[in-house]
């Protein structure tokens, strides 16, 4: 062969091997591996790897694992870590078992494992892909070196309705947000190969709808059309298959009268089916159980054989596979060849992490690895990348750092615990920087920095309100940190109100009345209702929990060393009543119109949001125009570059977040009002002006028909660029052919 021919087939195999995420796992000789280990395992020991049990609150395995792992009974923990105590149980594994199948240790690394990031709603705002993939990064390499392979996380969960505490867990309520978001972080965490000493397994969660439960309480049903489920629920988990995600985690909640951890249509027809996801699904924490609780399962070992012949394979803490599996296989009700597929797949990802060659974790690693410097200063800039500088009225943000004196205000102000958020992995509260903190590290020596809680974030009392007026009366201005305390979202923890809670609100409004500049500074896991504060305050910075350099980071915007581009990914609402309330709705035959009684709206609140979708303003002013198009036409299978010009009229440094936005404008089906379609974080100098291109398919123009079937149908368009979701420029564009 010659030279030249023999360079184009290694760069071709090259090619190749980089297109395949995780390619470099797929070793052939894995299959005839499993093949081996299945023939020889017993099916008590099958059942075993099938087996996921918690650990103890402290983070050590329990004295009953030892003896489980020693039988070959269990497969996997939760919440064991440190690498001294997962090697322990893992030597057990690998030494005392018969067959030595190494340990597969969980643990929920949801936004940092002692590094704390942003809370996942909070990342989502950078609008930033590129930041989620180096927080998820970071905090797989400081996790994998404690010992734990696998995170539950990214939560991949759509949420439309801000009363779900979970609503802070994921990237919002846009599937294409959410796509970018879960593929940058399953790309974070299990990098190409996740067998590398700084890579964990990822965990596309919770599969499916979860986001959608009723009324916004937790653990809810959900009911809903199969169109809703495949155009706004499954896309950001598509893009986790797609991006070679090795795990799913089955929903608590049913959907269509289902539940999710006993639904073959979900678990088998989709993600098996159509996607190939060729990994496993765990239940989430006792859901199998739960089935009886649903009503589906009149007994426990109905229970266990609904959800392993749907297509759960490994169960988190109820133990009804490892109790019923035998007599159901016995009995015919369960085949062994579903067994042994579970087995497969959770043998198989056991290999693809290298546990098989290297199953012990080198201790002297985690030291050096966890919470090193090189993390915080991450974290930091991670964190301003996140803020929404929500109002800023007559510029009263950035302050400047000479100032004579500031008050800091507010039950949120100096507390380190809640400003790390939920969720929180090994992170601790003691290694936060708070609000009070950052600021007093980032004034000159010179300026007074006076501190007044002011009020609890969550009680009745207004003691502290007047010392905090008498505080604020003294200073140049007052910035005031209020929201929610960290464990008022997250899981089980749903809201039927959205307002600040406890006497926060009265404690802004008497701040607000001494006449000095009152900046308010959010930290919140969710939209509140904060129609008081928009319409009163001059200026509002929406931080969510911004992780373990909260206070460094919020500090580094509002004294203008970082200039806020942050968006929302989620709509804020006027009140809750209005929920769920979010862009991408639909149509109705009598949209909005104030002059009309009889259109779709309230008689006691408009029916706009306080902020809409994608609202984010910066220390600078941006103008979007010049919107154009390659072409005016577009085929199902073309595609076509939409372009507009962006310009910093501003007199600084600063980001725009340009979103691209479509409407079918009359189709088979009513379609949504519109469609984000793409964005990209652009960074401009003063003056400076810049073409930003958008590649614009005919597939992203289309959705599923009333057969169930994906269609593109010719027709108008309307394609929309600007800086949110209300602010835009629009063209027409038409679909030809089929
Ligand atoms: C229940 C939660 O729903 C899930 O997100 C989490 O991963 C598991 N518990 C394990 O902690």
């Amino acid at each position: 062969m010659k030279l030249s021919r023999l360079c184009i087939l290694v760069l071709a195999v090259a090619l190749v091997f980089c297109a395949i995420p995780n390619s470099a796992q797929r070793r052939p000789n894995q299959e005839s591996r499993i093949n081996a280990l299945l023939a020889r395992m017993t099916l008590a020991e099958k059942l075993g790897q099938l087996q996921q049990l918690d650990g103890e609150a402290n983070g050590n395995f329990r004295p009953e694992h030892r003896e489980l792992v020693r039988k070959g009974l269990l497969g996997s923990t939760l919440n064991v870590r440190g690498a001294q105590r997962t090697n322990e149980l893992q030597r057990i594994a690998m030494e005392e078992s018969r067959l030595k199948i190494p340990m597969l240790f969980g643990f929920d690394v949801i936004h940092g494992y002692r590094t704390i990031f942003p809370v996942p709603l909070g990342e989502a705002s950078s609008w930033d892909p590129a930041v989620a993939e180096r927080s998820a990064a970071i905090a797989a390499a400081e996790a994998r070196s404690a010992g734990v392979h696998w995170t539950f996380a990214p939560m991949l969960d759509i949420a439309r309705d801000a009363r779900w505490g979970r609503i802070v867990e994921g990237a919002g309520e846009d599937p294409y947000l959410g796509a970018a978001m879960a593929r940058a972080r399953v790309r974070g965490f299990q990098g190409r190969d996740y067998s590398a000493d700084d890579k964990v397994l990822a965990c596309a969660k919770h599969w499916v709808a979860y986001g959608a439960a009723e009324a916004g309480r937790d653990y809810n049903t959900t009911d809903m059309s199969e169109r809703t489920l495949r155009e706004i629920y499954f896309p950001p988990f598509k893009a986790a298959v797609d991006e070679g995600v090795g795990t799913f985690m089955s929903s608590f909640n049913a959907i269509n009268g289902v539940p999710a951890s006993a639904n073959p249509f979900i678990l088998t027809t989709v993600l098996r089916g159509e996607w190939k996801f060729d990994g496993f699904v765990v239940s989430d924490y006792t859901a199998v159980e739960e089935l009886m609780k649903h009503g589906v399962a009149a007994n426990e070992q109905e229970a266990a054989r609904l959800a392993l012949n749907a297509g759960v394979e490994m169960e988190m803490v109820s133990r009804l596979y490892g109790k019923h599996g035998a007599d159901l296989v016995r009995s015919g009700q369960l085949s062994q060849v579903t067994i042994d597929e579970a087995v497969r797949r959770i043998l198989r990802i056991k290999m693809r992490l290298g546990l098989f060659e290297r199953p012990l974790t080198d201790e002297a690693r985690e030291r050096s690895v966890i919470f090193s410097q090189a993390h915080q200063a991450a974290a930091r800039e991670i964190a301003a990348r996140s803020m929404v500088l929500l109002k800023n009225q007559g510029e009263t943000l950035p302050l400047s750092k000479t100032l004579k004196s500031i008050t800091v205000i507010g039950p949120l102000a100096d507390d380190q615990l809640d400003m790390i958020g939920s969720w929180t992995g090994d992170g601790n509260a003691g290694d936060a920087v708070t609000l009070l903190a950052g600021i007093k590290a980032k004034v000159s020596p010179s300026t007074r920095v006076i501190y007044a809680k002011g009020c609890e974030v969550n009680g009745d009392s207004a003691d502290g309100i007047d010392a905090a007026v008498r505080a604020a009366s003294n200073s140049d201005v007052v910035i005031v940190a209020v929201g929610e305390s960290a464990d008022m979202s997250g899981e089980a923890a749903s809201r039927s109100s959205l307002d600040l809670p406890g006497r926060q609100l009265d404690l802004v409004k008497a701040v607000q009345a001494t006449g000095k500049p009152t900046i308010v500074v959010l930290m919140n896991g969710r939209p509140l209702t904060i129609n008081w504060i928009a319409e009163n305050t001059p200026a509002i910075l929406e931080t969510w929990f911004a992780g373990t350099q909260a206070g460094n980071a919020i500090a580094d915007v509002l004294f203008g060393d970082v200039n806020p581009g942050g968006k929302l990914p989620v709509t804020f609402p006027r009140n809750v009543g209005q929920e769920p309330l979010y862009y991408n709705h639909l149509n109705t035959g009598r949209p909005p119109d104030a002059s009309n009684k009889y259109t779709s709206k309230y008689l006691d609140v408009s029916w706009t949001p306080l902020f809409p979708f994608g609202h984010g303003l910066s220390y600078t002013q941006f103008r979007i125009t010049n919107l154009q198009l390659s072409a005016q036409s577009i085929r199902p299978n073309g595609k076509l570059t939409v372009s507009v010009q962006v310009e910093n009229v501003g007199k600084r440094t600063g980001d725009e977040v340009v979103q691209l936005y479509i409407r079918d404008v009359a189709a088979s089906m009513t379609r949504p009002v519109k469609e984000l379609k793409g964005f990209q974080r652009v960074t401009l100098q003063p003056g400076e002006k810049k073409r930003v291109e958008f590649v614009l398919t005919g597939e992203q123009l289309g959705f599923w028909n009333r057969e169930m079937r994906f269609v593109v149908e010719p027709g108008e368009f309307k394609v929309m660029v600007g800086a949110n979701s209300m602010d835009l420029i629009e063209t027409k564009l038409e679909v030809t052919g089929r």
